[in-house]
């Protein structure tokens, strides 16, 4: 595991960090052939059940998708996010950290914050559990989702807290939303990957949710390129399917016992 880690950590200034989100066995068995990380966000809570915020998510949902993602992830490194109201405090942080750890086997967790979340860092890396940061727009606290970094306060707040993160212990961090300039700051000033999602070429490395770049999840966000059109090749598919059985030609008697 430590080994695993590092070598990721390595890979900053050498060459870009590939990595994505996968809610599901299958999905992430093909995005492991391309990436360094697959993220098992928590952004599952809008995507798949149409959640208004990740707040509604919960620790059982988290660990029963990172099970499923876990059969799919033979290489990457897998970080599994810690939901919303799991980590209020070092005691709870620790218990279902160690819970997401034993159940799903994943690499890593991820948590959203930064002073705030300063001791309940130390406390996990210290019980030898790799910690993620997430800077930049938090989902799980945000009211706004605006991009940040435009105030020089906030600005200054965020390269703290990033700095923050990296003495705490964490092995890498998110960056969401954050303005291209800071994002390159940032990236300059700490000794951990920074992966970028609305945070510009600046960072070390990218991640997006899967289901958005593929045209899966409709959503329209400045920072999302969609690479693909999945939902027509499904509709393609399903339309053909219907039709074929409504004609009757399928099952036809090679499909048949
Ligand atoms: O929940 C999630 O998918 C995330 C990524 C957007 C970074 O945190």
């Amino acid at each position: 595991m430590k080994k695993k880690i590092s070598n990721f950590i390595n890979k900053k200034n050498k060459s870009k960090i590939v990595s994505l989100t996968a809610y599901s066995k299958n999905i992430a068995s093909i995005l492991d052939n391309f990436c360094d990380l697959i993220l098992v966000g928590d952004s599952l809570g809008s995507v798949l059940y149409n959640y208004k915020s990740t707040r509604e998510v919960t620790l059982n949902m988290m660990i029963e998708h990172s099970k499923s993602v876990r059969m799919g992830v033979k290489k990457s490194l897998m970080v599994v996010d810690m939901p919303y109201n799991t980590y209020r405090n070092s005691k709870e942080a620790l218990i279902n950290a160690k819970k997401i750890m034993t159940k799903t086997k994943c690499d890593a967790v991820k948590l959203e914050g930064g002073k705030k979340i300063f001791k309940i860092v130390k406390l996990l890396v210290k019980n030898k559990i790799p910690v993620m940061g997430h800077l930049g727009v938090l989902p799980q606290s945000a009211k706004k989702f605006k991009f940040k970094g435009k105030k020089i306060s906030e600005r200054k707040k965020i390269l703290n807290e990033a700095k923050l993160l990296e003495s705490a212990g964490a092995f890498s961090m998110v960056l969401e939303c954050v303005e291209s300039s800071l994002a390159k700051i940032i990236t300059k000033n700490v000794n951990i990957p920074t992966i970028g999602i609305g945070a510009s070429a600046n960072c070390d490395g990218q991640v997006l949710v899967t289901d958005d770049l593929l045209s899966l999840n409709p959503i329209n966000v400045r920072f999302v390129k969609k690479y693909s059109n999945i939902r027509k090749e499904i509709v393609k598919a399903v339309s053909n399917y219907s039709e074929e059985v409504r004609k009757k030609t399928f099952p036809s008697k090679k499909h048949s016992y």
